[in-house]
């Protein structure tokens, strides 16, 4: 299991402070599965390769994901993010009200597409197959990354660790995409992201 949610800022020092919010926003709605601090600062990596770009990202949750990515980037840089529950969709929109270039709604993750292809696109609350029952990959052909844009899978196991095997199909689905270039990054000893760049 990955190591994230509000524990995990416990002992990361001084934070950017949109971060810190969002943080704090997601302890007091009792939101535990934020990206860790690994992931976060892996995002403010990638965002700010996309300065003047269009950055999406399916599963806001308290936004703190969202805010390492908005810190990291320029008045340039535009962001939309879309996230399911209703409550944490409005409070994470009104953590944002202040940044005119990023957008929050509220509903389901396939409809953030109609603001895509992105440059950047996140991919933390559906979209990437990871359990077919809740949801299947997305095609980055289908509107949603640009050609040339990444795209980024938080929250796998790495490979060589015990319980990797769970998501080997949803890894092996990205890693081998005919479409894209892509690895798998170890962030710690208990988290992978997959970071892919669409090459045609
Ligand atoms: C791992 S959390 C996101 C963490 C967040 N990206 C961050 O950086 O802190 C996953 C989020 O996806 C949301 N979610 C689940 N199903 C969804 C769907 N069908 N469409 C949009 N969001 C969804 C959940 O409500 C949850 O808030």
């Amino acid at each position: 299991m990955a190591v994230g949610g509000n524990s995990a800022y416990a002992d990361v020092g001084v934070l950017p402070p949109l971060v810190d919010s969002a943080v704090e926003l997601a302890a007091s709605l009792g939101f535990d599965h934020s990206c860790a601090p690994e992931q976060g600062q892996l995002l403010s990596v990638l965002a700010r390769g996309w300065r003047g770009g269009r950055i999406g990202e399916t599963g806001t949750g308290c936004g703190v994901g969202l805010a390492w990515m908005v810190e990291a980037s320029d008045p340039t840089t535009s962001f939309v993010s879309i996230e399911l529950d209703e409550e944490r969709a409005s409070a994470a929109a009104e953590l944002f009200s202040d940044h005119a270039r990023v957008r929050v709604e509220h509903g389901d993750w396939r409809e953030l597409v109609e603001h895509g292809p992105f440059d950047l696109l996140v991919l933390d609350g559906g979209g990437k197959g990871k359990d077919p029952s809740v949801d299947s990959p997305l095609d980055p052909a289908a509107g949603w990354l640009a050609v040339g844009g990444t795209v980024v899978l938080d929250d796998f196991t790495p490979a060589d660790s015990p319980g990797a095997a769970e998501h080997d199909a949803a890894r092996r689905h990205w890693l081998d995409h005919p479409l894209l270039h892509a690895t798998e990054i170890r962030l710690s000893p208990t988290l992978a992201t997959i970071v892919a760049v669409r090459i045609r």
